[in-house]
């Protein structure tokens, strides 16, 4: 017997963690310390109670997240140490708070609206969305907030037709989805916002039982009716699609965009090669900090070891996505912006069976947005200094809260 297999697996210190709010694209100092340290650590969060296991190497989180033994359904009524003080991430309750095999169940269902057709058939419209935005944009003259003209409709109006809302109707909806994720101690505004989101669903699944489409709600009414999912489920599933669907990509293609502005020679190439966009695309999602801090935790549900340590039954465990992305084993020098960077995927849009319900969408999405502006504004910059793009403030997704740009 070796030694190792003898002697008990040490725990970390606990470290407190505050969360706080970091500068544009600015890795977080924490994780990068323990990454470096102590990948596998223990920590205590702002809220909550208690602490929890932190995870953070590339193939550590891929192991925790990809392993039935850790599981999303135990944390539900569970005092956990969390980030926020209230537990926001609950929008998303029909599919991120479930386990196997009803998660899968549910989650089959939401795939049939994500057929080739329509992923087809989404890709011209946006096109011809951003092409609307950005006329615009030019009409109204330089300088503009790209964030105003285009990160932040575009997406929500992907989402809303992709749900099967009427092009009329879009603006209604797009007022709510900043209030839906915020961190701060807006508890009643969140709440607002949420029960307005909800009645819009509700209206919308109703509505689209009478006149049948091949759109989400129409998948999703069609599934109720037959009985395979509760009203309940079909209105948390459209829910989760709207909220992730639209802030998501607003605050992501955002910091894309500022990151390809502050970086003048990747930007260029991208201009000069525009087949290089989709690469591109790939490395800006693993080099862009998407969030602040982590996401929903999950629970052991036996003791597993993991990097010389013991994490017992009924831990809390999270991990960090955005560390694992720049973990140097597997992406060298990795605060380096490198179109040319070989190796495997990112971990952006998560992993195993919470993996991203609409990754292919997200990717699409980026590159229409990057490959428009740059076709069509050859000389876009920033319009401030780069230290002076305002970036959200209490959030949980990071991006800009204004892009200045002239052409
Ligand atoms: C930049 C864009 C996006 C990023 C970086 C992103 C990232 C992620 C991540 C990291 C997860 C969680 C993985 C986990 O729980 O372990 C997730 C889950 C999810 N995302 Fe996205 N997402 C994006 C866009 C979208 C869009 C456009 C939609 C919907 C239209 C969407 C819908 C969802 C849903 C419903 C889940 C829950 C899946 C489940 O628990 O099974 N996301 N996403």
């Amino acid at each position: 017997m070796t030694l190792e297999s003898t002697s008990a697996p040490s725990s970390p210190a606990i470290r407190f963690w505050p969360v706080e709010d970091l500068d544009r694209l600015t890795p977080d100092p924490f994780l990068d310390e323990v990454l470096r340290d102590e990948p596998v650590t223990r920590i205590r969060l702002p809220y909550g109670s208690g602490h929890a296991w932190l995870v953070t190497r590339y193939e550590d989180v891929r192991f925790v997240t990809s392993d039935p033994r850790f599981s999303r359904e135990q944390v539900v009524g569970r005092p956990v140490t969390t980030m926020a003080p209230t537990p926001v991430a609950s929008h998303t309750a029909g599919l991120q708070y479930i386990d196997p095999p009803r998660h899968t169940r549910l989650r089959r269902v939401v795939a049939r609206a994500f057929t080739a057709r329509s992923m087809e058939r989404l890709r011209p419209m946006t096109e011809r969305i951003a092409n609307q935005l950005l006329d615009a944009m030019e009409e109204a003259g330089s300088p503009a907030d790209l964030m105003e003209c285009l990160h932040t409709p575009l997406p929500i109006a992907v989402v809303c037709w992709f749900l099967g809302v009427d092009e009329g109707d879009w603006r209604a909806w797009a007022g709510n989805s900043e209030a839906l994720l915020s961190k701060a101690d807006a508890k009643e505004r969140n709440q607002a916002a949420r029960t307005a989101t909800r009645d819009r669903v509700v209206d919308l699944l109703c509505r689209r039982r009478d006149e049948p489409r091949d759109d989400l709600a129409g998948v999703l009414a069609e599934a109720t009716a037959s009985g395979e999912i509760t009203d309940d489920e079909a209105i948390s599933l459209a829910m989760a699609v709207y909220v992730s669907g639209g802030h998501a990509v607003r605050n992501n293609s955002g910091s894309m965009m500022y990151a390809l502005l502050t970086h003048p020679e990747q930007l260029e190439r991208l201009r000069r090669e525009p087949a290089l966009v989709p690469k591109a695309v790939e490395e800006l999602y693993r080099y862009v900090p998407h969030r602040n801090g982590v996401g929903i935790p999950r629970i052991a549900l036996e003791d597993v070891e993991l990097g010389g340590h013991l994490i017992k039954e009924g831990d809390v465990v999270y991990n960090a996505y955005v560390a694992a992305n720049r973990d140097p084993e597997v992406f060298p020098s990795p605060d380096e912006l490198d179109f040319d960077r070989p190796g495997p995927g990112h971990l952006a849009f998560g992993n195993g069976p919470h993996f991203c319900l609409a990754a292919l969408m997200a990717r699409m999405e980026a590159d229409v947005m990057i490959t428009t502006v740059l076709r069509r504004f050859p000389d876009l910059r920033l319009a401030v200094a780069p230290d002076e793009v305002e970036f959200q403030r209490e959030g949980l997704i990071r991006g800009p809260r204004t892009l200045p740009v002239r052409w």
